[in-house]
């Protein structure tokens, strides 16, 4: 992989996986742009207040998925692209992953066609490298707490299928994805991510 080449990692996982508080310490370590999805821009903050309103809003699964594509859109046109383009690293908490996991098997749109929908949306950018986290059930439903929105009530149904979704997509792109273990403290966590990135991506 030739050195000095701005970087696109991802951070994905369940509610509760502590992704998004690693994605925080990885950027400040790379100096990267910290971003997320849904709503790392002004249009995606309005569409993250549809998509996660914190009662139902009698969203229909395929106005979920659109929206989810139209955030990313927005997202990689305006943000993503134009950092990396600048030589900056960008670290992001989700990004197509999620759409496959929660919209395509989660919602059972279909990954295949969830995945082309993003695809589209982004003109095709994928991350260098995708850092999936896990964690039991119990240690999720302990983080995650009381504070939930429309997506974090719903059933364990989706969240079990949203967990094999992750595994198959890693599965599937070895080279792309590591499958950490997201258990343990903050600090263990961190150490694992950073062997990871330095192992993948020299970073
Ligand atoms: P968020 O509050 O950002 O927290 P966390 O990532 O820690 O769970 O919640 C984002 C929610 O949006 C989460 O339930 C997953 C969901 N989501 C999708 O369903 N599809 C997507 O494409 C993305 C980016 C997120």
């Amino acid at each position: 992989m030739e050195a000095g080449r701005a970087r696109f990692i991802a951070f994905e996982g369940g509610e509760g996986c502590g992704k998004s508080t690693q994605a925080g310490l990885l950027a400040e370590r790379l100096d990267a742009v910290r971003t997320r999805e849904p709503g790392g821009t002004a249009i995606g903050a309005e569409i993250r207040g549809i998509v996660l309103a914190a009662d139902d809003n009698g969203l229909v699964d395929r106005a979920e998925a659109l929206l989810m594509a139209a955030d990313r859109a927005q997202h990689v046109a305006t943000v993503v692209r134009p950092a990396l383009e600048q030589g900056r690293h960008v670290v992001t908490d989700r990004y197509l992953p999620s759409s496959v996991a929660y919209q395509g098997d989660g919602r059972g749109l279909g990954a295949e066609v969830v995945r082309d929908l993003s695809l589209w949306a982004t003109e095709g950018l994928l991350p260098d490298l995708v850092v999936l986290l896990t964690v039991t059930e119990l240690e999720a439903r302990t983080r995650i707490g009381a504070g939930r929105d429309r997506l974090e009530k719903a059933g364990t149904d989706l969240h079990a299928a949203v967990a094999r979704s992750y595994a198959a997509q890693a599965a599937a792109d070895p080279d792309r994805w590591v499958v950490l273990d997201g258990g343990g403290t903050v600090a263990e966590v961190r150490a694992r991510v950073d062997a990871a990135v330095s192992d993948r991506l020299g970073l």
